[in-house]
């Protein structure tokens, strides 16, 4: 649905024109999975996917939400009721962004919202998060807030963390806030600083595929929690403040220190060479080696299923397929335990990748995966 299509659907739902209409997208991870709550690094890029939102303000202490993809009457909801882990419905993901905002000491009065989206849901690709910045962008404009975009993701995070419950690091958000078309984002989530890293694998004959399993994922589900908190184990054990701090070439020292802690140890050297699969995937990419970033994704797949343990049978199936049918490299991409995985593949091969893909997932007796292009595209902007 386009901007003007949202615009005129929130005319008829709340009887007036929007002051603006605002998007935000979902995201792909290129590399660096589970870092962003270590302090690590992380690469993800823009999806053309995006959620839209049509807002106006109010000034009397209202809320009221409708989503284009829900249905049914706008749900409204008063801001002095807004609490955290009251609400389990979509709606808690804009309004935790208001509950947020207020809660940091910004005069947020109310807002009419109508939402659409493109983002496909329980994918891994962050729709919760495309769903947050959204809010936060067209609040901060509306209201004249001036936060800088890095400020907004932070108040985003806050809002799932807190409001929502879920305990996920900062890296979607930031995604869907800070990306720019043709480039993936160098993100380093201790100090968000950030790098724009050209990425455009067309022009060097290369395609990414987002695989989607069409397995949910829920990551306030107990699964990403318990890494998260093995992640702080292994850091307080080893006497740092996030495992960031563990070197790469000091990483078997480390190991060793752990001893026993075999759970840990697995986390740990999940999370050290990640980072430093991050640093080498920029470096090449900067080298314009785009092709040699393929064994690096592959040998990131196999960290998070051996190490991390957060793979399940079909992304698996869908990186095994893809190397056997001669993609240049593949991965699970997110949070894992379903959702979508990434292949990296030359232009001329996919449509034969494509069919493989989807014969395996017939063989196996799966719902047949969802398979799109991923163009890296803008982050969040007002369209109208
Ligand atoms: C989810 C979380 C992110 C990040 C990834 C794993 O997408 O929302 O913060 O932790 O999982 O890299």
């Amino acid at each position: 649905m386009g901007a003007q299509q949202v615009a005129e659907r929130f005319a008829e739902l709340y009887g007036a024109e929007p002051q603006g209409v605002w998007a935000a997208p979902g995201r792909v991870n290129l590399i660096g999975e589970h870092t962003d709550y270590n302090d690590g690094f992380v690469m993800p890029f823009a999806l053309p996917h995006r959620t839209l939102a049509a807002v106006s303000r109010r000034d009397d202490g209202v809320l009221r939400l409708h989503s284009a993809d829900i249905g049914g009457p706008a749900v409204e909801l008063r801001l002095d009721d807004l609490a955290p882990r009251s609400d389990g419905a979509w709606t808690a993901y804009p309004a935790g962004v208001v509950w947020a905002l207020r809660e940091a000491g910004h005069a947020v009065t109310g807002a009419d919202v109508h939402l659409s989206s493109t983002v496909p849901t329980g994918a891994g690709l962050s729709s919760s998060a495309a769903l947050e910045v959204v809010t936060a962008l067209a609040l901060d404009d509306l209201y004249g807030l001036g936060l800088p975009r890095w400020k907004q993701a932070r108040l985003c995070q806050r809002a799932e963390n807190v409001y929502v419950g879920a305990p996920t690091g900062i890296m979607d958000q930031t995604a869907s806030a800070c990306c720019e078309a043709g480039h993936a984002l160098f993100l380093d989530t201790r100090d968000l600083s950030q790098q724009q890293i050209p990425f455009d694998l067309a022009a060097a004959g290369l395609r990414l595929l987002v695989v989607d399993t069409r397995v949910q994922h829920a990551h306030s589900g107990g699964e990403y929690g318990k890494r998260r908190a093995g992640c702080e184990k292994g850091a307080a054990l080893l006497g740092v403040d996030a495992l960031r701090d563990v070197p790469y070439d000091g990483l078997d020292a480390a190991l060793a220190r752990l001893g026993g802690e075999e759970e840990v140890v697995r986390l740990v050297r999940h999370v050290v060479t990640e980072n430093e699969r991050v640093e080498r995937t920029v470096a090449l990419l900067r080298a314009d080696d785009p092709r040699a970033i393929g064994p690096v994704l592959t040998e990131g797949h196999a960290s998070l299923r051996d190490d991390f343990r957060i793979s399940c049978p079909e992304l698996d199936l869908v990186v095994d397929t893809a190397l056997s049918a001669g993609a240049l490299g593949a991965r699970m991409t997110g949070g894992g335990f379903g959702g979508s995985a990434i292949v990296l593949a030359e232009a001329t091969d996919v449509g034969t990748l494509t069919k493989t893909l989807e014969e395996a997932f017939a063989a196996a007796g799966r719902t047949l995966p969802r398979v799109f292009e991923a163009v890296p595209s803008a982050g969040a902007g007002r369209l109208l």
